[in-house]
């Protein structure tokens, strides 16, 4: 069951229904931090490491006394951690043994169209599929997700997220922070119902049409606890050193705004989602909208040990105010260092692009069982519809439009640098948010592979409600 009434919000930040919990949550800060486990592959040859992952319906205590049944990668949540290097491929085989319906998308993996997972190309429960990724590209913070048509949503509420850590070796060079001093952070808002289940509204497609059924929270489910790693609002105890953080917007439909309190030196932002930046970023605060990564050092030696640091989230209010703690609990040899420059990022211009397109990311245009749907361009998700054939190597300007409320815009397969990239928006990304009213000019590169792919928003109850369209690479 659903957690009791919810209350729209629709704010600059995030738009939704935010679903109170109803099971007793937890103090914050009092829970370890968990880090996911680093995935052993099965068998590895020459040039091909081998992974295998069953998908399963598993009782976890997220909440202290509670169980929680999440749908999890080898039944956990957050998935196991993938590690790939770049020049070897990666195959994972993914076994259903949910009831439903998935499909397993590596977001900013450069991967052939049949890999991809396209929201119709599903496994069926009982079925099992090898992914194959050659991901020829550099090391970036990737994660994986389910990807099912019009169940992403309540499918990754429900745990199928996961981190895909890309390495390369001049990553590997730099003097970055590493092992227990290199975090994943995946962060994501949730709801409990009083037995400590999910509280998701339902989504059963039987009902709607029904008089007094809707599907409103379609602008977003928005909960009141926020998970780290699947813990809710936990602690890290850490040396006096620099940790490298990378951290993913993992919420269907929150954004935050983090900052470290006491604010300390802030963070040095050194990747976004794919990959190192050409030069570190520095920061006092971070809006991270749904699906975007940031990779950031943070350097705790300026602050004396005993002091405990909180990431707070300035968009929050009471739970969501606060998203986790760092106890410094002593001084500690630290030999890391944030190079001057990273990487080599070609910037990319105007120049560059072969062909202009327009985007509008809104609520109209169609309509489904008496709801207004969301579009792009107004036109809801359909299979047989193509909104653009860019050619393979090539790169194009695409303008995004955002109406009625924000949307974050993420396109797969294709890089992108935006045009006059602000603080949070530096780099190769692959999503990009907007606020309302808002557009965002991106040059696209259609690089790796010819096919059909799907650019969508990230808000997932958008995803959901067929704010997605095709573009097919020739
Ligand atoms: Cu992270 Cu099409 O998704
Ligand atoms: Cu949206």
């Amino acid at each position: 069951g659903c957690a009791a009434g919810g209350a729209n919000t629709e704010t600059e930040s995030s738009a939704g229904t935010l679903l109170r919990s109803t099971a007793n949550l937890p103090e914050p800060f009092t829970v370890p931090l968990p880090v996911p486990p680093v995935l052993e592959p099965v068998r590895t040859d020459a040039t091909t490491d081998y992974y295998e992952i069953t998908q399963r319906a598993a009782p976890v205590e997220i909440l202290p006394g509670l169980r929680t049944t999440v749908w999890g990668y080898d039944g956990v949540f957050p998935g196991p951690t993938l590690e790939s290097r770049r020049g070897r491929t990666t195959v994972v085989r993914q076994r259903n043994e949910l009831g439903v319906p998935v499909a397993v998308h590596l977001h900013g993996g450069r991967t052939p169209p049949e890999h991809d997972g396209y929201p119709l190309d599903l496994v069926a429960p009982g079925a099992a599929r090898e992914y194959v990724y050659p991901l020829d590209q550099p090391a970036a913070t990737l994660w994986y997700h389910d990807h099912r048509a019009d169940f992403t949503g309540p499918q990754v509420y429900r745990g199928l997220a996961g981190f895909h850590l890309h390495r390369d070796d001049e990553e590997d060079a730099l003097p970055l922070p590493r092992g227990e001093r290199e975090v994943p952070l995946m962060i994501a808002d949730r709801s409990f119902a009083e037995d400590g289940s999910f509280a998701y509204p339902s989504t059963d497609p039987s009902l709607l049409g029904h008089p007094g059924v809707t599907r409103d929270f379609v602008s977003g489910v928005l909960g009141d606890c926020v998970l780290v790693n699947g813990a809710p609002w936990p602690v890290l105890e850490v040396a006096a050193a620099r940790y490298r953080f990378r951290i993913l917007n993992a919420s269907n439909a929150r954004r935050y705004r983090l900052a470290l309190d006491p604010p300390g030196p802030g963070f040095v932002q050194i990747g976004s989602d794919q990959g190192l930046l050409a030069a570190p970023v520095a920061h006092d605060q971070l809006q991270i909208a749904q699906a975007e990564r940031f990779d950031v050092v943070v350097d705790f030696s300026g602050y004396p040990p005993g002091e405990e640091v909180t990431l707070v989230n300035r968009l929050g209010e009471d739970g969501t105010a606060r998203v986790m703690r760092f106890v410094v609990t002593h001084r500690a040899a630290d030999d890391s260092a944030v190079p001057t420059r990273l990487a080599d990022v070609r910037p990319l211009s105007r120049a560059d692009a072969v062909a202009e397109r327009e985007f509008t990311f809104r609520r109209g245009g169609a309509e489904q069982h008496g709801m207004t749907l969301w579009t792009v361009n107004g036109e809801p998700f359909g299979a047989g519809s193509v909104a653009a054939e860019p050619t393979l190597g090539s790169v194009e300007l695409w303008r995004f439009r955002a109406q009625n409320v924000p949307h974050p815009v993420h396109v797969h397969l294709a890089p992108f640098q935006v045009l006059g990239a602000g603080r949070y928006t530096r780099g190769w990304k692959d999503t990009v948010d907007l606020a309302s009213g808002d557009q965002a000019e991106v040059l696209v590169h259609f690089d790796g592979y010819r096919g059909k792919y799907v650019l969508h928003c990230h808000n997932l109850e958008h995803e959901d409600m067929m704010m997605m369209a095709n573009f097919r690479v020739r």
